[in-house]
């Protein structure tokens, strides 16, 4: 067993340096003449490759990450793309990144006192729902650029994603077919975790309707029932059934409560949050229930009791797991070197007269 799986592990590193090789290298090249054709970088006549320079003018929540050496080459593989939190190089950064949190709640301010080179873009970022997100009207013709999980923002970045598997992973994944996927240690129904309970929430009238129908065990703070962030993923997955019900139900708004809590943890996702076309959209089919497919509560609840005793069927919404693999995003640095990335193909000359008509959006 040992010596297989030696054997594997070598194959797949060779397989991977033939990939570098074939896939990774010519990609070089093209980046480079890519990046050869911006007419932004040819300057008296002689082309000159520079990096684009991002620059956070402060850290979401206060939390610094290291931006030592090349962090977007050396973590991410994203090449000529400066990652800084250094305040004085505002007058080379190509984009200057503001976190919407601190703004709105007074801590930082943005640098209006200093010129504005031309050409530079100013980003409004949040991954917040748009009644988290603040009063906007004051920066109203501030920012050229957003960032959110809006599928309509400039920059999409979201709470997670699932991922193609490569040969390499199916190899190591899931062996023995879907059965394999399910954790096999349910001992309850339906389990939903929950620290701000407001009664007239949507997801509370949901789970009151649905706990009428079939026995769900609640955790977290509502009841003083508060799971480690240790406990909660293996708690979870003793549970047939997750309540991956958002806080706010919003435009494009799915937070690791799918991702990570039902995903990760093993448990079939009840989702109520967009609509059902946002999610066939990012997630796979016969990979979650949401609750508008069924005419009430009492039919969910009802389908959900027999599901957990169809073993097949149970099984079915793990079959998703031979294609797809669970990516969190949680590192801002990521999320950041991608603006790299995408540059060249950043709209130019935008600005946002009313971000907050374009944050409280609905259609
Ligand atoms: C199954 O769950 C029980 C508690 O519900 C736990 O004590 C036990 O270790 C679990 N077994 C496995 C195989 O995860
Ligand atoms: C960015 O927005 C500012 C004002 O809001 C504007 O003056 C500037 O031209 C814009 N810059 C780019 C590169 O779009």
């Amino acid at each position: 067993m040992g010596r297989k799986n030696t054997k594997k592990t070598l194959l797949n590193s060779m397989r991977k340096r033939l990939f570098l090789f074939l896939c990774v290298l010519p990609l070089f090249f093209l980046g480079g003449w890519l990046t050869a054709i911006n007419p932004s970088i040819f300057s008296n006549g002689h082309i000159i490759r520079r990096d684009v320079t991002i620059l956070l003018w402060y850290w979401p929540f206060g939390r610094s990450y290291s931006l030592k050496g090349d962090v977007c080459w050396d973590r991410y593989h994203i090449p000529h793309c400066r990652l800084t939190d250094q305040r004085s190089l505002h007058h080379t950064a190509d984009v200057v990144v503001f976190h919407n949190r601190e703004l709105i709640k007074g801590r930082q301010k943005l640098p209006l006192h200093l010129p504005r080179p031309r050409g530079q873009m100013w980003v409004w970022m949040s991954l917040e729902s748009p009644e988290n997100n603040g009063d906007l009207r004051p920066y109203a013709n501030v920012f050229n650029l957003t960032m959110s999980y809006r599928r309509d923002a400039d920059i999409t970045i979201s709470y997670g994603e699932l991922q193609p598997k490569e040969t390499g992973d199916r190899e190591c994944g899931v062996e023995g077919g879907t059965e394999a996927a399910v954790p096999l240690n349910k001992s309850a129904l339906v389990c939903w975790v929950v620290s701000n309970y407001k009664a007239h929430y949507r997801r509370s009238k949901v789970y009151n309707n649905l706990n009428a129908v079939v026995p769900v065990t609640v955790y977290g703070r509502w009841i003083k029932k508060w799971l480690s962030s240790q406990d909660l993923l293996p708690t979870i997955s003793r549970c047939f059934f997750y309540l991956a019900f958002e806080n706010s139900i919003s435009k494009d708004y799915i937070t690791e409560k799918l991702w990570r809590n039902a995903y990760q943890a093993g448990a079939v996702p009840v989702v109520l949050g967009p609509s059902l076309d946002f999610y066939k959209a990012v997630a796979p089919p016969n990979s979650f229930i949401h609750v508008d497919e069924f005419a009430s509560v009492e039919d969910l609840g009802k389908y959900l009791k027999q599901l957990a005793e169809d073993k097949e069927s149970y099984a079915d919404y793990f079959s998703w797991k031979q294609h797809w693999k669970v990516k969190l995003h949680t590192d801002w640095r990521e999320r950041l070197c991608r603006i790299c990335s995408q540059y060249n193909s950043l709209p130019q000359q935008k600005i946002y007269s009313d971000l907050q008509a374009w944050v409280n959006a609905t259609e």
